[in-house]
């Protein structure tokens, strides 16, 4: 069977669809004929904000279901009958994680071998994909270095540990079971529709704020702090790709370029013809009782198998990034509202807390 002909066959789970990477992977998906079930959890107020603003919330089919709820895991299987699932659910803030270390393990952690159980008691011939994550290099992550596949894992936050828990546990299910399980090692990867929490988009958006007159300061915690960020809308790309292998591996997926949470800030804000000194401050209260200093991925094994390499970089990402967040706040001066940001996230908010992480 062709290529097209065979995907407008295939059905994906994707869990955590109301996500940054989820809503990407969906339009990914659903542009090459995939019928897309994801997951969501049940909240007060819908979230399904990143699927409207791509345009695709009528397309995909959504499933209640909670890494934390087995029985939902397996019914999720049962309904959607996936050829594909792909797990993106977690608690994905390594800051929150430092406050809830004992949920952040329940979802991020053992939610996997929840999803993993569910897979294997119901259809142990899916393909499955995990999303771990460069986190996982934690105190190994030093200038100079690159990390590959093969560098030693050194978790030092809470997320990492869970989620050091599901790469072996992905492993483990792909040894001991035979099930098409893959690791997408991804090193930060943001976008538009990035959470307003990460460093990158908390930054694109002050920028477009302070340019609007809507606000006129940003607090930040380690300045010092280095990733290796990419383009969001190529990594989901790599993790389809993972999926179509013959046999099924594990993979790191990055830029190769490290950058400073300093340099984001001065790049971002001379965007908006804006010096980030006359605007930018420490916080102590954002630091985080450990902080991975310098990630810088290796991603030669995902351009040699998967054919996989990155497009866009650090300055073109910023520069999308704040252009897009211009626009939205410069619409929502003229009087559009939206269902998120804004919304989402009033100035007042009173967050009370010993750490900040969980805002910043
Ligand atoms: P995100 O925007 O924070 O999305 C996380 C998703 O998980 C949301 O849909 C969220 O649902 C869902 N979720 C949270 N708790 C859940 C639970 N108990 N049961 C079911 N669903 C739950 O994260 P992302 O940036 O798209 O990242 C996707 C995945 O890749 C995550 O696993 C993350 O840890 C991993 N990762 C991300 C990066 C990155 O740079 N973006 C890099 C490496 C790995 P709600 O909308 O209801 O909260
Ligand atoms: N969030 C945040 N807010 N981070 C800040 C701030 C701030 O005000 N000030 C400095 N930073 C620093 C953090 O301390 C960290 O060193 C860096 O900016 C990036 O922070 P985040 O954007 O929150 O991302 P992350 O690297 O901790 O985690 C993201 O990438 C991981 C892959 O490496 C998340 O997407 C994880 O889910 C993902 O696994």
């Amino acid at each position: 069977m062709r290529e097209e002909e065979r995907a407008k066959s295939m059905r994906a789970l994707i869990t955590g669809i109301t996500g940054q990477d989820g809503a990407l992977l969906a339009q990914l998906l659903l542009g090459k004929g995939y019928q897309v079930f994801g997951t969501y959890r049940r909240l007060s107020t819908p979230n399904f904000w990143r699927l409207q603003h791509l345009g695709i919330l009528s397309k995909v089919s959504l499933v209640p279901a909670d890494l934390i709820d087995l029985a939902s895991l397996v019914e999720a299987i049962r309904v959607s009958d996936p050829d594909e699932v792909y797990n993106l659910a977690a608690q994905s803030f390594v800051g929150a994680s430092f406050e809830q270390p004992i949920g952040s393990g329940e979802i991020t952690g053992l939610g996997v071998t929840r999803l993993l159980e569910a897979i294997r008691q119901t259809k142990p011939s899916v393909r499955f994909y995990q999303a771990s994550t460069s986190e996982l290099y934690g105190l190994n992550g030093v200038e100079g270095t690159m990390q590959s596949e093969d560098t030693p894992f050194q978790p030092s936050s809470p997320y990492a540990i869970a989620k050091l828990s599901a790469y072996w546990t992905t492993r483990v299910y792909r040894e001991g079971y035979d099930i098409f399980a893959a690791n997408g090692i991804l090193f930060n990867h943001e976008s538009p529709i990035r959470g307003l929490e990460f460093v990158t988009r908390k930054v694109t958006n002050a920028v477009a704020r302070i340019k609007l007159g809507l606000q006129d300061s940003l607090e930040l915690g380690n300045m010092d702090a280095k990733r290796d960020w990419g383009y969001a809308p190529e990594y989901v790309q790599s993790m389809w790709l993972m999926l179509q292998q013959d046999e099924p591996g594990d993979f790191v997926i990055a830029t190769g370029e490290t950058h400073s949470v300093e340099e984001l800030c001065e790049v971002a804000f001379r965007c908006a013809e804006l010096r980030q000194e006359n605007y930018v401050s420490v916080d102590k209260g954002l630091l985080r009782p450990i902080d991975v200093k310098c990630l810088c991925g290796d991603s030669s094994k995902a351009e040699r198998v998967l054919g996989w390499s990155p497009k866009v970089k650090f300055a073109e990402l910023v520069e999308l990034m704040v252009d897009a967040d211009l626009r939205r706040w410069k619409r929502w001066k003229e009087g559009e509202t939206f269902p998120w940001d804004a919304v989402n996230y009033p100035d007042d908010v009173n967050v009370v807390s010993t750490m900040k992480n969980r805002g910043g």
